[in-house]
């Protein structure tokens, strides 16, 4: 991988302010659940919002958002589809059912291109992007030639995911893409009926490892059955009303990014010079 070289612009995307790019070491920790969530409750914040899956080979982001239409083009763009405020895009309305999608480098680059540019975003705070597990080709795409604000980092506490986890930190810093910090998703469960906290993959070891490798810590979600049933039946948690514990929990990290954004404020923005 070769680090981008100061000098070399990556064009902004005119209208986006903000470009969070969600991503993980590994599947399965909830990295889309985290997006979809933190588009969610960015957008309750009041903030104007849109949601990118650039998961094109797993696209979870229409079951997730509870959405799955054809989106219609206006001219040469594509509108975006919306629901619970935020603004969407995803390959699963392209291609939808449960065929998969056989691409290899150059048609899968055109296609996160189209996506990031061939949208109409619009005016917009936060485009959030939920990158494909690893750190393979798109996730290496999209931080080469899109102005990425920030990265954020999912992992479960479990030693597996953390190891995973350091890697896709280490490939966000090689690319000089600022980490906005992790997220420990999955941190304990709740024992039904009590208050009691169940240790389930290693409490903490999230924020361990972000305090040892020097990066934030953007706060904890539980491993709960609501979480899950919110994501399979397309109604997100982070929509329900304050107070609820899932919902605060992911307001708490929108609210947490929104200030380690603003505590890298010369970065944010669309600050990048065009020289022709
Ligand atoms: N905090 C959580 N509590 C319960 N289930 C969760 C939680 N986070 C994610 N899940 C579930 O775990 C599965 C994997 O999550 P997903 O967001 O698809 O992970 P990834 O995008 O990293 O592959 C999904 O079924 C999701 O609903
Ligand atoms: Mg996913």
């Amino acid at each position: 991988m070769s680090p981008n070289q100061p000098g070399q612009p990556k064009l902004p995307i005119p209208g986006v302010r903000n470009l969070i790019a969600v991503g993980s070491g590994k599947g399965g920790v909830g990295k889309t659940t985290v997006a979809v969530n933190l588009a969610v409750a960015l957008a309750k914040l009041g903030h104007q919002v849109g949601l990118l899956d650039a998961d094109v080979y797993g696209p979870n982001v229409p079951l997730m958002m509870g959405i799955n239409q054809t989106p219609m083009a206006q001219g040469e763009r594509i509108q975006p589809l919306r629901n619970f405020g935020v603004k969407l895009m995803s390959m699963g309305f392209l291609n939808p059912g449960d065929k998969p999608l056989i691409w290899r480098g150059p048609m899968l680059h055109s296609v996160i291109q189209q996506f990031l540019r061939g949208v109409d975003w619009g005016e917009l705070d936060y485009l959030v992007i939920d990158l494909p597990p690893g750190t393979g080709d798109v996730q290496l795409t999209l931080i080469q030639t899109a102005p990425i604000t920030g990265a954020i980092v999912v992992t479960t506490p479990s030693a597996v995911s953390l190891e995973d986890a350091r890697k896709a930190i280490h490939m966000f810093s090689q690319v000089r893409v600022e980490i906005l910090g992790i997220v420990e998703n999955m941190s304990y469960l709740i024992v039904p009926g009590t208050n009691q906290k169940l240790d389930v993959f290693g409490s903490g070891a999230g924020k361990r490892t972000a305090e040892s490798m020097g990066v934030n810590f953007l706060g904890e979600i539980a491993l709960d059955p609501e979480v899950r049933i919110g994501g399979d039946t397309g109604q997100p948690v982070a929509m329900r009303n304050e107070g609820d514990p899932r919902a605060d929990a992911f307001l708490q990290l929108a609210r947490n990014m929104i200030a380690r954004l603003d505590s890298i404020g010369p970065q944010v923005g669309p600050k990048i010079e065009i020289t022709d």
